[in-house]
């Protein structure tokens, strides 16, 4: 696993250190595993209806057969990773938190040996890539990005198909509710608007080629590169 810890923002660091201890925790959100309070059970089955959706738009949209290598940012857990190379592709998984990339490593043993997958243990903007991919997933990243428009500059050297992105939606309580608890460990939070989105989209001359979806807490959105 290649290893680059020279962070481009300080508050990367916060989002590591608040990712590497959640790990253990993490794979409940996908219902996994057991020991959650009836507090995180509730917020997770709330966020469950987005994290479904979002899920089965990748796996939509990643199906087309001039697609077969994928970066996904902000990889977490694997659970992106394991499905994208379950249907076939060849797959790099980046994530800044250690532990994370641990719990992916093991979901995805058995395609490690063939070749299909490898790990970058990095903030993204910090990573430099010398191969192309054809697409990028990045779900459940943006809610962490301080500066979306260095990332989409990034992306669009390194990507030559297709962008799969979720963005958590502005506004309601329970995304309030959330922007606290991450507040209190210290990890930072953004949300989008569909206005936010289009004005950024538009600095990159994206807006013919931006399709946003609404989809309950999220925005997912589908760039043809
Ligand atoms: C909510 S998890 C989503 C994981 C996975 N994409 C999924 O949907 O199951 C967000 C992940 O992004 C990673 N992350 C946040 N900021 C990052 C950055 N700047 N560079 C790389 N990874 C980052 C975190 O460590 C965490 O594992």
């Amino acid at each position: 696993m290649d290893n680059n810890k020279n962070y481009t923002l300080t508050e990367t660091k916060d989002v590591e250190t608040f990712f590497h201890g959640y790990a253990a925790d993490f794979d409940s959100i996908y219902g996994h595993t057991k020991k959650r309070s009836g507090w995180d059970k509730f917020l997770d089955k709330y966020f469950r209806r987005s994290m479904r959706l979002r899920y089965d738009l990748v796996l939509k949209y990643s199906a087309n057969p001039e697609i077969k290598t994928i970066l996904d940012v902000g990889c977490g857990g694997g659970v992106y990773c394991e499905a994208l190379l379950v249907a076939g592709k060849t797959v790099t998984g980046l994530d800044i938190a250690d532990g994370m990339l641990e719990l992916a490593e093991q979901k995805t043993k058995r395609f490690a040996e063939q070749g299909k997958v490898n790990y970058v243990h990095s903030g993204y903007l910090e990573h430099h890539f010398t191969q192309q991919f054809d697409a990028a997933v990045l779900v459940g990243f943006f809610d962490y990005i301080k500066t979306p428009l260095d990332v989409f500059k990034k992306l669009q050297t390194e990507i030559t198909k297709e962008l799969l992105m979720s963005f958590p939606k502005s506004g309601g309580f329970l995304g309030w509710q959330r922007k606290v608890r991450y507040k209190m460990r210290n990890c930072p939070l953004y949300y989008y608007s569909k206005n936010d989105l289009e004005a950024l989209f538009a600095k990159m001359g994206w807006q013919n080629k931006a399709e946003i979806f609404d989809i309950d807490r999220d925005f997912f959105v589908r760039i043809k590169l």
